[in-house]
């Protein structure tokens, strides 16, 4: 087999081991997915000044985010269902950032629970928050991430209402999934993923599961989280959550300039431009499109970071040079776990990191907290 060079690659080789209903789930965005090609097509339009004959040793890309140390500032972002991609794949993604040294966000949705995350890990994740009716059940995950040793909370805004992303309706997506004629046939050709969830016992929503009342059969995602999750989520509920929390408090879904001042006084410690990866309002613009405007509202108050078609080192230099003081990876690292689990998010890390580090050089950095605007083309397109 040909060796993953970049993070395309590893796409092409998660479309071949994974079940279509769960790639799909990944590859997709709402209605016409507009917002989420932008995404993408935004960061190559931003080109780069390069520059020559500068001293290229002794380069770091380390930094920090929300005060914490990282080898680069890439975080895996939350992601709902990993551990369909793979099994166990969250434990899988948790520990490869953590060797990498980057932080891992566990989604509310996930696969494996916090604590099943939490007992293979050593160094605190972060954990990624959605707001139920079930109050109860909110302050229970809350707890529940606090005596995970959680170093953070990251409270996603922008989904109280699902996105509707047409494949996951037509592939009938459900964890796990439904044995009809077609998911049968789709999985036969794919035997390493079976085989590995035969193995695994966590199948269906572990931080769920067995947790929230009355709670036995989640598989329908879609009619679950119209029932369950809370439309009436409001500026107001920020505040109790944040105390409840009592440590680092991270905004994410954050896409307009008034938003952004609304989050600063919130007192939280960042916030994440995002659109969900396009999953969400259909026609919203792209994150990197809008990071400019948001940095000037609220850049000198807040750490801004930034999620929403990063595929390559290069994406994640655009958007530091355009004031993101960190950025998060959704689908890279999951393309790289479906096609190689840890060791396929590593090579997405590392992927990464490489071309972070020779992008930087090539315009003349040695240091990635040196990365400004000055290292953007601003001439013709
Ligand atoms: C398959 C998938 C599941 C997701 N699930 C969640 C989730 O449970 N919670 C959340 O806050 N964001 C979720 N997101 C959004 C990501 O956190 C992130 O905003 C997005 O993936 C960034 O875009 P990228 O995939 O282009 O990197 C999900 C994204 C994908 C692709």
């Amino acid at each position: 087999m040909k060796p993953s060079l970049d993070i395309a690659d590893l796409k092409e080789v998660a479309r071949r081991r994974v079940p279509r209903m769960f790639f799909d789930y990944a590859d997709s965005g709402a209605w016409t997915e507009s917002t989420y090609r932008a995404n993408e097509e935004d960061f190559r339009k931003i080109k780069f000044r390069q520059r020559v004959l500068v001293d290229m040793t002794n380069r770091s890309l380390e930094s920090t985010m929300i005060g914490e140390k990282v080898s680069m500032p890439v975080a895996l972002a939350p992601t709902g269902l990993t551990g369909m991609q793979h099994a166990d794949g969250e434990m899988l993604a948790a520990q490869a950032a953590e060797e990498f040294g980057v932080p891992f966000t566990l989604s509310t949705m996930s696969i494996c629970s916090i604590e099943d995350v939490a007992s293979v890990t050593k160094k605190p994740f972060w954990f990624q928050l959605y707001v139920m009716r079930d109050k109860d059940f909110v302050l229970n995950l809350i707890d529940r991430a606090k005596a995970a040793k959680c170093s953070a909370l990251v409270l996603t805004l922008d989904l109280q209402i699902l996105g509707q992303r047409h494949k996951d309706i037509r592939n009938g997506l459900s964890a796990p999934p439904k044995m009809t004629a077609g998911n049968l046939a789709n999985m036969a050709v794919r035997l390493p993923w079976c085989m590995n969830m035969l193995r695994t016992k966590r199948r269906t929503f572990g931080n769920i599961v067995g947790h929230a009342k009355g709670v036995g059969d989640l598989s329908s995602l879609s009619s679950w989280t119209a029932e369950q999750f809370d439309p009436q989520l409001s500026w107001k509920d920020v505040a109790w959550i944040k105390e409840r929390w009592g440590g680092k408090l991270i905004l994410k879904g954050i896409l307009d300039a008034e938003d952004a001042r609304l989050a600063a006084a919130t007192g939280a410690d960042a916030i994440i431009v995002s659109n969900h990866g396009g999953r969400q309002l259909d026609g919203a613009p792209s994150s990197i499109s809008v990071l400019p405007e948001i940095v000037e509202a609220v850049g000198d108050r807040i750490e801004v970071h930034l999620d929403g078609g990063i595929r390559s080192g290069q994406d994640v230099l655009k958007a530091l040079c355009l004031g993101a003081r960190g950025t998060y990876i959704g689908r890279p690292f999951l393309y790289g776990l479906g096609a190689g689990g840890k060791d396929g998010v590593t090579l997405a890390l590392d992927i990464i990191r490489k071309e972070l580090d020779v992008t930087l050089a090539l315009c003349g950095k040695r240091l990635i907290t040196d990365a400004g605007p000055e290292l953007l083309y601003k001439g013709r397109d």
